[in-house]
């Protein structure tokens, strides 16, 4: 896969190995520098993060088997610690890992992509086809706004 020029392969890593790039670009500057999630380490989930020619990893994206709140009669991925290493955002990264995902959730029989969006992402996300749902609020780790968006593979 290319982005932008960049040799970039996308495959699957551990919750121990997505750990530094979510704190490098997630919590950089944060008093709270939690980046376990719960469910981290379920069978069910899925890392997915994306690698340059040198191994490096500069994308990581996770993928959770959880109930959107608003529609919990359908099977759903939550799509949590987004991320893309500082100097090579904006070249394509993101889309490939959401493509993977996207391919990924399919095979699964997933009905509904969702996740808690930071604003300053809310355009990556809806031109990749999530729809912003519901009032904003800030999110308690990052005390960022953010607002929930979904994304449907099967309707
Ligand atoms: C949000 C984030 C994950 C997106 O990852 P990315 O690798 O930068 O994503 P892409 O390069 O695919 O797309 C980002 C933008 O670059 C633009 N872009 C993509 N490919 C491009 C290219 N080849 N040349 C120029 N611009 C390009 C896209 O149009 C997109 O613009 P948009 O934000 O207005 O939609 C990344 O910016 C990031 O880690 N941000 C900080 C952490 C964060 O906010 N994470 C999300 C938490 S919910």
């Amino acid at each position: 896969m290319s982005a932008n020029h960049l040799d970039i392969r996308i495959r699957a890593m551990n919750y121990l190995e997505v750990r530094p790039l979510r704190l490098e670009v997630l919590r950089a500057g944060m008093v709270d520098q939690t980046v376990d999630f719960d469910g981290d380490d379920d069978p069910t989930t899925i890392h997915l993060g994306a690698f340059d020619q040198d191994e490096n990893n500069v994308g990581v994206s996770t993928w959770m088997q959880r109930t959107f709140p608003l529609e919990e009669e359908h099977k759903a991925f939550q799509l949590r610690g987004m991320a893309t290493a500082d100097n090579v955002q904006s070249r394509g990264i993101g889309a490939l890992l959401l493509d993977a995902g996207f391919k990924h959730a399919q095979e699964n029989g997933i009905y509904l992509i969702w996740a808690n969006a930071r604003d300053t992402a809310l355009n990556f996300y809806n031109r990749h086809g999530f729809t912003t749902v519901g009032e904003g609020f800030i999110e308690p780790v990052t005390q960022l706004p953010h607002h929930k968006v979904v994304k449907y593979l099967l309707r």
